[in-house]
């Protein structure tokens, strides 16, 4: 057997699918639902269908077979989603050539390079070198158990310890420059190791593969404090979040994360048993983290540390998450500790009381501009009103916008009239401030996926077109005349053609479902649209066995026995077609 097949019948899609997107199974039936990776969603339209061992989504059309997924998921090329699978699944990996390229290879090295790395880190640690960076773990109250769970290390003093391992190993100089764990003397004449002297936390991503590394100053006066692996092809940091592969099943269960600041706080945190918690590595909060976030629940607690940068990270944090659809509380903890600090101090339970019931984020920010506007008189709470408002705009549902702007000018204390003058007033107003998405339209999946099929490639429409003239189940499309159009046309009938033809209305509703494509990348036109073609058949013919049906009982009715037949008669020949 081909070993892409081999993989393909080993994996189950369910499972793989499932370490990304919390699935729920459909009754009986061998298909999966769940919350959309690939956009943002609060009614589960994305489907995985285990018989066929395929997943679609509904709202933004991506679909395909579990290596389309983890290529998607994890922004990889086919053979590294064919390697990572074949690795998940226990299947080793023929060397023939063909089943790698040269981007694989480097990042297998890239992988292999840090495992190593770690081993390195942790051995010096538990050796007698490491005896001060052990004292200095003990003094924070950090377990050795917890040290060999989160895989810590000491990178050598020396600056050579790493470079001489990976050149005995024989990486090749290409690899050991792209590692980011390794650097360029100036005056070109060798390498050194970008991490000296320095606490090794380990960074992995979801499949809990090390990708890079943190590293924490201990010595007196080493700076900066913390330093971090440079981005690689294994590390793009804007997708990267701290312990996501330890955390992922808590945040599930829990259905909530917890976001924090630091790699400490994550560790002091998880270590109380808390294990939904994840942090930025260094850098401010990206979307494309968020997304990977939310797969596994849309709530999170936004966890900073109570100084002024904590303050500010927490509202470009909060801005962001908003507008990926989050639901956001924050928890601010009193006497400027940290997480990890109030933890030692104050124990687990506390700690956790506190996150169970930490408010919304508008409860916060409105805390803060009554601290800057004050709220003595009327003038004050309206000034301080108007201040939230670009936030709540950003809120991407209309519903939840208002409600938010309703529960905030209550707590503010401002007229209720104020917040519809100010929504309808705006030049930025609440429609146009939210973000831009492409609307869903409300149009049968099977009508866009063979309008866009048959917009795509002339050879589909040559093929199509002529069993779709003057097709019955046309008449029950919500798209009619966008196809009647199409249909009524010579070549070239590509989209501006089409668009030409159109009103207003029809060729809005056109651009918004060719759009809705241009994000998800389909192939395979042809294949799809006589799959539409083909169920068509199947609904048309059901819609129309309906009819007879009500046709027969009418005439039964009316007492014409001869119609009743008759219909009868064309009812029994369409079920034994
Ligand atoms: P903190 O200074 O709060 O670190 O920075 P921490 O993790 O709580 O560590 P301790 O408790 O002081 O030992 C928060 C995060 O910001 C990034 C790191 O990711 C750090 O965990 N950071 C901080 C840097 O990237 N560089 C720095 O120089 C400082
Ligand atoms: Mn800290």
């Amino acid at each position: 057997m081909d070993f892409v097949e081999q993989v393909k019948s080993s994996i189950d899609i369910v499972n793989v699918v499932g370490e990304y997107v919390r699935l729920r199974k459909q009754g009986a039936s061998s298909k999966y639902l769940g919350l959309c990776p690939f956009h943002s969603e609060k009614t589960p339209s994305f489907n995985v269908d285990a018989s066929k061992q395929f997943y679609y989504c509904f709202g933004c059309q991506k679909g395909g077979d579990a290596f389309k997924f983890v290529m998607e998921i994890e922004a990889v090329t086919f053979f590294e989603a064919l390697k990572s699978l074949a690795d998940r699944y226990g299947i080793a990996m023929p060397k023939r050539a063909e089943y790698s390229d040269a981007e694989t290879k480097l990042k297998s090295a890239l992988y292999e390079m840090h495992e190593m790395a770690a081993r390195l880190f942790e051995n010096n640690l538990n050796s007698s070198a490491g005896a001060e960076a052990r004292a200095y773990l003990d003094k924070r109250g950090l377990s050795k158990e917890i040290a060999a769970e989160f895989g810590l290390g000491l990178s050598d003093r020396g600056g050579q310890a790493l470079v001489r391992r990976f050149e005995q190993h024989g990486f090749p100089r290409e690899a050991i420059e792209a590692s980011g764990l390794i650097l360029k003397r100036n005056d070109g004449s060798g390498y050194y190791d970008r991490f000296r002297g320095r606490l090794m936390f380990p960074i992995q991503n979801e499949t809990g593969k090390i990708i890079a590394f943190g590293g924490r100053a201990i010595a007196a006066g080493d700076e900066p404090k913390y330093l971090n692996s440079s981005e690689t092809p294994l590390y793009r940091k804007s997708y990267v979040l701290y312990n996501l592969h330890r955390a992922k099943d808590g945040i599930r269960k829990q259905d909530r994360s917890i976001l924090v600041e630091g790699y400490m706080d994550v560790i002091g945190v998880y270590a109380a048993g808390i294990k939904e918690v994840v942090a930025s590595c260094g850098t401010a909060l990206k979307d494309t983290q968020v997304r990977a976030l939310r797969r596994h629940s849309s709530r999170i607690v936004v966890n900073f540390d109570p100084d002024a940068a904590g303050e500010n990270a927490t509202e470009k944090s909060v801005q962001m998450l908003l507008e990926e659809g989050m639901h956001v509380r924050i928890l601010q903890l009193d006497e400027g500790l940290d997480p990890d600090e109030y933890i030692k101090k104050h124990g687990a339970e506390r700690y956790r009381a506190l996150v169970d019931k930490a408010g919304g984020y508008f409860h916060w920010l409105a805390d803060r501009i009554r601290a800057r506007y004050g709220a003595g008189d009327a003038e004050q709470r309206t000034e301080g009103f108007k201040a939230l408002l670009p936030a709540i705009q950003r809120i991407p549902d209309k519903l939840e916008r208002a409600a938010v702007a309703n529960e905030m000018a209550e707590y503010l204390n401002v007229e209720r009239s104020l917040v519809l003058e100010q929504f309808r007033g705006l030049p930025g107003s609440a429609r146009s401030a939210a973000p831009k998405r492409p609307e869903k339209p409300a149009v049968p999946a099977l009508e866009q996926i063979l309008l866009r099929a048959l917009l795509a490639d002339g050879a589909v429409r040559a093929a199509i077109l002529p069993q779709l003239r003057g097709h019955a189940a046309l008449e029950r499309f919500a798209t009619r005349r966008i196809f009647e159009t199409l249909c009524g046309m010579e070549e070239p009938a590509g989209y501006a053609a089409l668009e030409a033809r159109l009103d207003e209305r029809d060729s809005a509703l056109l651009a918004s479902i060719v759009i809705a494509d241009e994000l998800s990348g389909e192939t395979d036109s042809l294949e799809h649209a006589q799959q539409c073609l083909h169920s068509l058949a199947t609904v048309n013919r059901d819609a129309r066995k309906a009819e007879l049906r009500t046709l027969i009982r009418s005439a039964e009715r009316t007492g014409d026995m001869q119609e009743a037949l008759r219909v009868a008669q064309e009812l029994s020949q369409l079920e034994r077609s």
